[in-house]
């Protein structure tokens, strides 16, 4: 009838079972323990043979786990990357050998976009733009000046980078809004409960709002607020973003006043990705979870439900 059927273009899938190499940025949030648990999951499930690499946060480890993916001659390519910039050799060697790449939770500045079939990971920018217009109705009547600490997460990874970049954006051109500390607490609970610390010691009171780009660093934070005598969530309000049960049972608490989404369950899209491209077929270039935000009053209920 001259209709084609999409699925009888595609290629049958090989009998063996697909490999696909994956290079992990590393563990340092529960975020991330999620995100590796759904992706070996979704690979078991799927009967495909995940070679996984934990690159501890190091992008030169990640590399290397690259090269030993083309040495073995994996079918696809996924990686996770640590930064933003510096990718283009490395995915210029996975070209050469002819095996294609998937980038997976956070982007890459590339100037050649043929060096990657597919992005599947959220929108780190309207996270940023969730957390802004939060703040905005939160401090709506507040007296200023608003005095705000940031806590970022990896210097020159997408998710610091775009989070940032995000809420200044939605919050710019009120005089009343002063960010009076902001540095990078590397996406973890430690360096978060460190350097918010630090953050007290030198402003103290005058920190009215609190803008942590994970729910770990936040979680670290409450802890050094406390020790300091201030309660989490009434003296210092505060935005993080993930979504992890921990962070749930703390916007419960009213000791987080907002979670916004981030959806670490890439598992099962990365996975169909892969056996996609295998079988021939074209893929958006762009892949976004759906992704929503947490309110105190929706944490109750939410906290139930959460896996991570
Ligand atoms: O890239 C996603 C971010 O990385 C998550 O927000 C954070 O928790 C993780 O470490």
């Amino acid at each position: 009838d001259g209709i084609s059927d999409r699925d009888t273009d595609v290629d049958p899938l090989p009998s063996s079972p697909i490999v696909l190499g994956f290079s992990q940025l590393g563990s340092e949030s529960d975020w991330r323990v999620a995100n590796t648990e759904s992706i070996k999951g979704a690979a078991q499930e799927a009967g495909v043979e995940l070679k996984f690499e934990n690159a501890e946060s190091s992008q030169q480890k990640q590399f290397e786990a690259v090269r030993s993916f083309i040495q073995q001659k994996v079918d696809v390519i996924a990686i996770a990357p640590v930064i933003q910039s510096g990718w283009e050799p490395i995915l210029k060697e996975a070209k050469a050998a002819g095996i294609p790449v998937i980038i997976s939770d956070r982007s890459i500045d590339v100037q050649d976009s043929s060096l990657y079939v597919t992005f599947i990971g959220a929108d780190f920018y309207e996270e940023g733009r969730k957390a802004g217009k939060y703040f905005l109705d939160k401090t709506r009547d507040m007296a200023g000046p608003i005095g705000i600490a940031e806590l970022k997460g990896t210097e020159g990874s997408s998710p610091s980078i775009e989070r940032g970049k995000g809420f200044r954006d939605t919050i710019e051109g009120h005089s009343d809004f002063v960010f009076l500390e902001s540095d990078f607490a590397d996406f973890t609970f430690e360096k978060g409960k460190e350097t918010m610390r630090r953050f007290l010691k030198e402003r103290g009171k005058e920190i009215k709002v609190l803008f942590a780009h994970n729910d770990d660093m936040a979680l670290g934070a409450i802890e050094a607020i406390e020790e300091y005598g201030l309660k989490p969530g009434k003296d210092i309000v505060i935005i993080s973003v993930d979504g992890t049960r921990k962070a749930l049972e703390m916007l419960a608490l009213g000791k987080i006043n907002l979670v916004v989404e981030c959806n670490p369950l890439l598992g099962p899209n990365l996975i169909q990705a892969a056996t996609e491209i295998i079988q021939g077929r074209t893929l958006p270039k762009r892949i976004v979870p759906a992704e929503s935000v947490f309110t105190e009053q929706m944490a109750e209920r939410e906290v139930h439900n959460r896996k991570y």
